[in-house]
């Protein structure tokens, strides 16, 4: 059976998960933190089971699973666990604390169609985008849950907060598989992914399904090639002597806070694009608004004008059909006959973008895209090719380049101190490197030979970290949260411990 076929693996002990040794120890000991947590909030009670859903890197398709393409990331090690227990009370209640004392205890009704207040972020929210989009599944297969009851919950999160590295995406399907569990409601890893790519739009961003998908479907060892629409995993062996290393810019991504002038705009401008090139090409305006989501519903249009001139690429019909100046509102309307408010008056978080957005950059979105989604394609090609090793990590580096060049020229998802990162990543020897997630703050990731990664963390330390220390702005003891090598990680799993 295809691996996305099986469900959630459930294990009776944390050595499948974790392995031996000082990873398994850590687990053991963030069970035992998370129990006494547990008894300590809610009368000394104990989880009936726990979930544990990783983060991930994304090594290369930056900003386009939203838009319909594949893209290429694999788990981290750093992951979420989540520990449920049913309660049977007259007026349910979903209690969530976290051993982490930063994070009060949140309080929700046992309602599945409560709002979640956006307006006002909280840590638990989270949870509540999981219990929202778990009822809705259910409902729509026909599973019957019955009256709803009270949940208490205890949540351990080690992926750093805000660093591009999935972890509302690593909480999110924790909490949702968790409630699975706890109802015993055993579905494909496929359904789940797509299920949990869903809750999580409960907060806010439209994201796309990358990080939910490699959270619930990784493998150890393997990096995974994800597409959508369906979803699917095929697994990629990433060449030896190669080592990704993950280095935090130390400026916090807040893709939920910041959705619309940033994340969600770019979900708008890239569906603007893709409308407008539908219509040069010879769309109905009206067909065009009604049909077209995404930039992949009008390649194969491109592509076939491309043909024209003997290309296979979309990009030459949007540097035929779209101009590099920023489109104003009305410019776009002109196109589309119909005003933009009108077009997304279905998408509250749409109209947030609109009400904020003082021009749109069509041109730079979808040439990025259509590369982006190309370049994916040929980093797995590179990985099945027959050239040496060497080579193909040389491959590798160079398309990573080009997908950072892409993201911060034409996507203009970076920041400066991304920028800087990703320079010292180079100067010292990466063999590419790049932004990593959404952006604007957050990680890089580094292909960096297996033989010098240590020097190379330490010429990290020294060129990017050192001068941030001495300003007080991270810990010299907590370095090891903020850049660390990474090897490919397991997905998501239920533990019965
Ligand atoms: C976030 C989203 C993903 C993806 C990336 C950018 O992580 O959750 O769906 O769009 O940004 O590639």
């Amino acid at each position: 059976m295809a691996h996305e076929d099986l469900p959630i693996p459930i294990f009776s002990s944390l050595a499948p998960v974790y392995g031996d040794g000082s990873s398994l120890e850590e687990a053991e000991l963030r069970i035992k933190n998370l129990k006494s947590k547990f008894a300590e909030l809610f009368d000394g009670d104990q989880p009936d089971l726990f979930a544990r859903s990783p983060g991930r890197v994304n090594l290369i398709g930056e900003h386009i699973d939203y838009e319909g393409y594949s893209v290429l990331p694999m788990a981290i090690r750093q992951d979420t666990i989540v520990g449920i227990k049913k309660r049977s009370d007259s007026k349910p209640l979903l209690r969530i604390g976290n051993v982490n004392d930063k994070y009060s205890l949140c309080t929700y009704p046992a309602d599945p169609n409560q709002e979640i207040d956006l307006k006002n972020h909280k840590w638990g929210h989270y949870f509540i985008c999981g219990y929202k989009g778990f009822y809705e599944f259910a409902k729509a297969k026909g599973f019957d849950l019955g009256a709803p009851v009270g949940l208490d919950v205890v949540v351990d999160g080690i992926v750093p907060t805000g660093s591009g590295l999935s972890s509302s995406a690593a909480f999110v399907c924790s909490a949702t598989i968790a409630i699975m569990a706890a109802f015993d409601a055993k579905y494909p890893k496929k359904e789940i992914a797509q299920l949990t790519c869903e809750c999580e739009r409960h907060i806010g961003t439209q994201s796309g399904g990358m990080d939910q998908a490699i959270s619930i479907m990784a493998k150890a060892g393997f990096a995974e090639l994800i597409d959508f629409n369906p979803i699917r995993a095929s697994d990629v062996k990433l060449p030896a002597g190669g080592s990704f290393v993950i280095a935090h810019s130390l400026a916090e991504s807040q893709k939920a806070v910041t959705a619309a002038t940033n994340y969600n705009n770019r979900v708008v401008e890239c569906r603007l694009a893709a409308i407008v090139l539908a219509i040069k090409l010879g769309m109905r305006p009206k067909e065009a608004v009604s049909n077209v989501k995404t930039l992949s519903d009008v390649e194969g249009l491109c592509v076939t004008f491309a043909g024209k001139s003997g290309s296979t690429d979309p990009f030459v019909a949007v540097k035929e059909f779209l101009h590099e100046e920023p489109y104003t509102a009305e410019d776009i309307e002109k196109i589309t006959e119909e005003s933009l408010t009108s077009i997304f008056t279905n998408s509250a978080s749409s109209l947030d973008v609109l009400r904020a957005a003082k021009h749109f950059k069509l041109f730079q979105r979808a040439s990025h895209v259509y590369s982006e989604a190309r370049r994916v394609h040929d980093f797995r090609n590179a990985v099945l090719s027959n050239s040496s090793d060497e080579d193909i990590l040389k491959r590798l580096g160079d398309l990573m380049n080009d997908s950072h060049y892409s993201c911060s020229v034409l996507y203009e998802c970076s920041c400066p101190e991304l920028e800087e990162l990703v320079k010292v990543c180079r100067d010292n020897g990466a063999l590419g490197a790049r932004l990593t997630g959404a952006g604007w703050g957050g990680c890089a990731v580094a292909l960096v030979k297996e033989s010098i990664v240590p020097q190379f963390i330490l010429n990290l330390k020294e060129s990017f970290y050192q001068s941030r220390i001495e300003k007080g702005i991270i810990n010299k003891n907590d370095l090891g949260l903020y850049v660390f090598a990474s090897k490919p990680s397991n997905g998501a799993a239920i533990l019965k411990l």
